[in-house]
């Protein structure tokens, strides 16, 4: 394929559209974030974190700090999943050293609150973000949007928060699914018009992100994730069917063939748990996939991060591959470690 410096030119969206590539392009979930010092500089002059998120020349500049650093394939844009919540109307605080915490939402009544037709207005900020970014990035960088999968995004606002069981949203889901879709169903449109917002302000592909797949039996897990993951990537497609989209079911374990085949997306992010050899043989055998490095290996670096990323690279280069961590960086990861990892994936060591 010519190197023509179109976006049909960068590695990322060749490879998201099924090419298999010598060298795989590479970026990593939470590229942006406190284990750089430059970030933790920036992140000072905003009062919280959703002021930082919504505050378009902050979160640009986050955004391009790892491209400047470590050359990525990609830019995520600078933002939080939790953002969906925010523009729907619900308090949404994150406090230092605590995480997020929401208003949960406790009955049907609250889901009647939720302000779906302010989205498109309240996410202003967020492509604002995209156009400084795609207007400063080089060329050979492609530029990624993303937001929450519904299922995920809907355990924080109803457990208020991260959870250990996830029992009031089950609960809530199990006992009265009628309402629960109801849920679902509003952020499925909030979810699809945030991210044509997106796509229409530069982003080239997006990411949803399910951090909490994991945690569904597989009836529940076909309703809640792969039919909501179905109906966004299919109202997107209609409008940018060249736009590729990356589904990451984090935990999914087996399902994660289902749905390989059924959610509709063009690439699949894998968390650290899947093996190699079964990821090559039900899942890339579908769609393009991503993955997975243990964040903790990289932040362990060596020997150990080497071994594995090898092992990574060597099972996965002979389909659609990008190279990207399991889930997101940890805030203590030396930035030396991103370095290597990134020469490794990119350098003779990495093909033998
Ligand atoms: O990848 C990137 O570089 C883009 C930025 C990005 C952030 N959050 C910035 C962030 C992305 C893609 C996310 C996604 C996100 N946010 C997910 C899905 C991925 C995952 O990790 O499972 C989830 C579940 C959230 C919700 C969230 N945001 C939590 C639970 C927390 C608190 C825990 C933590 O890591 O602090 C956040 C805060 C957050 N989002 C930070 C950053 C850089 C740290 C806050 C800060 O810098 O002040």
């Amino acid at each position: 394929m010519p190197e023509t410096g179109s976006s049909t030119g960068k590695l990322l969206l060749r490879a998201l559209k099924g090419e298999k590539l010598a060298v795989p392009p590479i970026w990593l979930m939470r590229q942006a974030g406190r284990y750089l010092p430059e970030y933790r500089a920036l992140r000072a002059k905003a009062p919280d974190f959703l002021t930082f998120c919504l505050t378009p020349e902050l979160a640009s500049e986050a955004t391009l700090q790892p491209i400047r650093r470590f050359s990525f394939d990609a830019a995520i844009v600078f933002s939080d999943i939790l953002v969906v919540p925010h523009v729907l109307g619900q308090r949404v605080e994150f406090r230092e050293g605590e995480g997020p915490a929401l208003a949960p939402l406790v009955d049907e009544r609250d889901i009647g609150k939720l302000e779906l037709a302010r989205v498109a207005e309240r996410t202003r900020p967020v492509q604002e973000t995209l156009r400084q970014v795609r207007a400063a990035l080089p060329r050979e960088v492609a530029l990624i949007g993303f937001a929450g999968a519904p299922w995920t995004v809907a355990t924080y606002m109803i457990e208020g928060g991260s959870s250990r069981d996830f029992a009031r949203t089950k609960r809530w889901a199990y006992a009265d699914p009628r309402s629960f879709a109801a849920l679902i169903d509003c952020l499925v449109s909030a979810t699809t018009s945030y991210l044509l917002g997106q796509i229409e302000a530069g982003a080239e592909a997006i990411q949803l992100f399910d951090s909490w797949a994991g945690v569904l039996p597989e009836t529940e897990f076909r309703r809640w994730i792969i039919e909501p993951t179905r109906r966004i990537a299919s109202a997107i497609r209609a409008r940018h069917p060249a736009v590729p989209l990356i589904g990451f079911p984090r935990g999914a374990g087996v399902l994660y063939e289902t749905y390989a085949g059924a959610a509709g997306v063009d690439a699949v992010s894998l968390d650290s748990t899947v093996p190699l050899a079964w990821a090559r043989e039900h899942v890339q055998t579908r769609r393009a996939v991503q993955g997975n490095l243990d964040p903790v290996l990289l932040l362990t670096g060596g020997s150990a991060m080497a071994v594995a990323a090898r092992a990574i690279v060597t099972a996965l280069r002979t389909g659609p591959f990008v190279f990207n961590l399991g889930h997101g960086i940890l805030p203590e990861t030396p930035p030396e470690h991103v370095t290597a990892l990134v020469e490794l994936v990119r350098g003779g060591s990495a093909r033998a």
